[in-house]
């Protein structure tokens, strides 16, 4: 509480950014401050600001006219963990601490009544174990990868699946000119919906996802029929996670003290080769990444954000915490904080969407 007796709450953003960050914080402090008059701090850098004491008031000019901004206003971590924090280095080796009752003793020296913590898997995590040392939480999922547990969807993956729709649009119109394979390699690390989804609606001949493993023989074919029947382009939608038969996925970098080190990318470099050698046919590979992190979020964004914002600062205000806001079937609803960690939300190779993409001759490499 603040010293002149109203609620004050934090807000943070951590993890990778994605297009909606804004909206969410904006929804958050603009429902806090005008419907409930409750002071909202801002966290700089997701929990890097708790640890460093970085943060910063909210007011209303500071989140007027980011509606529509990509990005995040509060600047973003995906290294920062209270509870593995690096405090030096032994020769090569990070040194780590847990530096969590720091942070709980900051929350508590700046009187903010609540927390809410905007980002992923590795974000909610954290958050779940603030909240068993006594933080009051609540989690707003985001991510282009569409891969939290506990909701249906997640703000930030339209506005990546517009992006990736649009540019397999692009690219479709030169693989045709040209009569090449173009494959183009989307984000979503361990979850093929943004594959899927942006395959289906930009007409992908062949979609590739980490749940469904392909061979790369039944890929080389639908490409060898495709020419057989005048059709001398294909193209091929892969999720950075895809991997072949009995093969592995494509790791591109470790990036050592992050909260979940492995970056994926370059499966489609790896099967544009192939593709290449086994059929002759030129092929030409596209790799989207972050770009489709950036921008404007779309106008269902915009929306989920801003419904994601309100709500939360509403249990704010009623002193509900340990949970994380998600849709259910169209509506807000909260789960448990502690369910959604370490728990991923993945594309059911029975999924309706994989019938409809096979439905449409789609090839899904099996
Ligand atoms: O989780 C979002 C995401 O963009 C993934 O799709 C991707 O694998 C990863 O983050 C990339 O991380 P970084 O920004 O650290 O390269």
């Amino acid at each position: 509480m603040a010293k002149n007796g109203k609620k004050r709450i934090g807000v943070l953003t951590g993890g990778g950014d994605c297009p909606g960050l804004n909206a969410v914080i904006r929804g958050v402090a603009k429902a806090s401050m005008s419907r409930y008059d409750m002071e909202v701090i801002g966290i700089e850098d997701g929990y890097e600001g708790l640890i460093e004491r970085r943060v910063v008031k909210l007011d209303w000019l500071k989140v007027s006219g980011i509606l529509t901004q990509g990005g995040t206003i509060l600047g973003t971590s995906n290294r920062a963990n209270p509870f593995r924090w690096p405090v030096g280095k032994k020769g090569d080796e990070i040194e780590f601490a847990d530096v969590s009752d720091q942070v709980v003793e900051y929350v508590e020296e700046l009187g903010l009544d609540s927390l809410v913590c905007i980002g992923g898997d590795g974000t909610m995590a954290i958050a779940t174990k603030l909240s068993q040392k006594g933080v009051r939480i609540v989690g707003v999922p985001k991510t282009i990868d569409n891969d939290i547990w506990g909701t249906d969807i997640t703000f930030g993956f339209d506005s990546a699946l517009q992006t990736a729709t649009e540019a397999i649009d692009k690219i479709h119109t030169t693989a045709m000119s040209h009569h090449r394979v173009m494959i183009v390699e989307v984000m979503g690390r361990y979850a093929g919906w943004l594959a899927l989804e942006s395959g289906i609606a930009g007409g992908g001949d062949v979609i590739l996802i980490p749940e469904i493993p392909y061979d790369i023989e039944k890929v080389c074919d639908v490409v060898a029929q495709r020419s057989k029947k005048g059709r001398r382009f294909s193209i091929i939608v892969v999720s950075e996670g895809a991997k072949p038969e009995g093969g592995d996925i494509v790791v591109q970098r470790v990036v050592k003290d992050s909260t979940d080190p492995i970056r994926l990318g370059g499966i489609g470099n790896k099967i544009g080769q192939e593709i290449e050698e086994r059929t002759g046919v030129e092929t030409r590979v596209t790799v989207l990444g972050h770009l489709q992190r950036g921008g404007t979020p779309s106008a269902f964004d915009r929306i989920l954000a801003t419904r994601f914002g309100v709500k939360a600062a509403e249990l704010c205000y009623s002193g509900v915490g340990g949970v994380m806001v998600a849709v259910r079937g169209g509506d807000i609803v909260t789960v448990p904080l502690a369910d959604v960690g370490g728990k991923m939300r993945l594309v059911d190779p029975n999924h309706p969407l994989i019938t409809v993409a096979r439905g449409v001759g789609t090839c899904l490499g099996n």
